[in-house]
């Protein structure tokens, strides 16, 4: 997939996201507000706001970094949408010049940043945005290789009498990315959706965060607080800005 950036995603799917992501689970926002303790939230890859709205609801003082300046107008014209204050920029590294008590990224979207090194300076990222004692949360899925056959996967993710639509994926263990193509077909004709993410299992993460001096606190399996384990498609991590 050649002419990938940061902002290749959001852009093409921004009219469609929406529709196709459910709203955000209230124990989500219960758990950001209740980690964040009355200070200052940001949000990597904070899209349409479909976590950040709620969270601002609240009247936790949130904003966000996104690429993709579609999904940030997406956000824009949501009640309240204009209050959020975003930076266009990549998250794998910025300069806001201000810390945070709480930075998340939720939706696996740690994998949209594409190599390991990426990932690594985008710990180290927000290891300098964060107050100390500040946390890191991060929602990703746990890697499931049984998924491919030869490195392959079609999967059908709806289905009714007027469309469809289809995921297409290309896997590399070696890289550990997996190039997507969602196909949505229909009567009026075939849209492209393309999704590049890089995965990392859990103990990768605790890893990256180490070599940017953030340790594990919280490990779940969602965000209903579950506990996580061996069987678990999901996990929710907390890592704590050692002071
Ligand atoms: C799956 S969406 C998640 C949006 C929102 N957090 C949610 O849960 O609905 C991923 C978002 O991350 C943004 N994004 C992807 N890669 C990025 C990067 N390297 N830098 C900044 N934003 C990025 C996309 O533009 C998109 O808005």
């Amino acid at each position: 997939m050649n002419e990938y950036l940061a902002s290749t995603y959001g852009d093409r799917i921004a009219d469609q996201y929406d529709f196709m992501h459910p709203a955000i689970d209230q124990a989500a926002i219960d758990l950001l507000e209740e980690l964040a303790s009355g200070g200052p939230v940001l949000e990597l890859g904070i899209g349409t706001g479909r976590i950040a709205l709620p969270l601002a609801d609240r009247g936790v003082k949130v904003q966000g970094v996104d690429a993709s300046g579609a999904m940030i107008a997406r956000l824009r014209a949501k009640p309240g949408g204009k209050e959020i204050p975003v930076t266009i920029a990549d998250f794998r590294e910025f300069d806001l010049g201000e810390k945070f008590a709480l930075i998340f990224v939720a939706f696996n979207t740690i994998f949209a940043l594409q190599t390991q090194e990426e990932q690594v300076e985008c710990f180290r990222t927000v290891a300098r945005h964060l107050e100390p004692g500040g946390c890191f949360l991060i929602e990703a899925f746990v890697p499931d290789l049984t998924r491919f056959d030869l490195d392959q996967r079609a999967s059908v993710r709806s289905l009714d009498s007027s469309s469809a639509m289809l995921e297409l994926s290309r896997h590399d263990p070696v890289a550990q990315r997996v190039d997507s193509q969602l196909v949505h077909v229909s009567s009026s004709g075939l849209q492209l959706y393309p999704v590049r993410l890089r995965y990392a299992w859990p103990s990768e993460l605790d890893l990256m965060a180490r070599l940017a001096g953030l340790a594990l606190l919280h490990r779940w399996a969602n965000w209903q607080r579950e506990a996580f384990g061996a069987t678990s498609g999901f996990h929710v991590s907390v890592y704590r800005r050692e002071a």
